[in-house]
């Protein structure tokens, strides 16, 4: 008997998804060790705690999948994209990264609603609000490193940036609340 509750699509969609919070967390992980190396103690912070967050997003897609009766397929992911040059740089990457994320979330639910596959669109709502949350920050980011200069940014001001990222909260409460432990 199959007790298999999601299509064949579906499951290869959502496990594609999964890998894809993986390979983004890959990613965050490899701008932190960027960031540290350049000196941004506090950036790199903040980077290496989003990493997690990608990686709770990546257990959450695969809780669900074995919920429901599916099979989970772990497989390779590509390297870190390259390093960014500058602190303006990373934060244009991490926006484009976001939208980009957001963008494969939304033909997820599309997806679920054309199989009528409630389950997963419920399941979905939380990724959409996350990326909402997720889209927010980057904006937030993009905000301040406009006002230290941007791709100008002295470094006093960038400095001053950097200690305000160490010490600021997660912003992205969501997905730094919600694991596997506490769905
Ligand atoms: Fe898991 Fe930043 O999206």
């Amino acid at each position: 008997m199959n007790a298999n509750r999601l299509s064949a699509p579906m499951q290869a969609a959502l496990n594609a998804q999964m890998n894809k919070e993986n390979h983004q967390a890959q990613i965050y992980l490899s701008y932190g060790c960027w960031a540290d190396g350049e000196g941004f103690e506090g950036i790199s912070n903040f980077l290496f705690r989003h990493s997690k967050e990608e990686r709770d997003h990546m257990m959450k897609f695969l809780e669900y999948i074995l919920k429901r009766g599916g099979k989970v397929t772990v497989s390779a992911i590509p390297e870190p994209s390259a390093d960014p040059t500058s602190v303006n740089d990373c934060f244009e990457k991490v926006f484009k990264q976001e939208v980009s994320n957001t963008e494969l979330i939304y033909k997820l639910v599309k997806m679920s609603f054309d199989e009528g596959d409630w389950a997963t669109w419920n399941f979905m709502q939380w990724f959409v609000r996350e990326q909402t949350e997720e889209e927010t920050l980057a904006i937030e980011l993009l905000d301040m490193i406009k006002v230290a200069g941007g791709k100008e940014a002295s470094h006093s001001a960038l400095f001053s940036l950097d200690r305000q990222m160490g010490v600021r909260a997660d912003d992205a409460g969501l997905a730094q609340d919600v694991t596997t432990d506490h769905p």
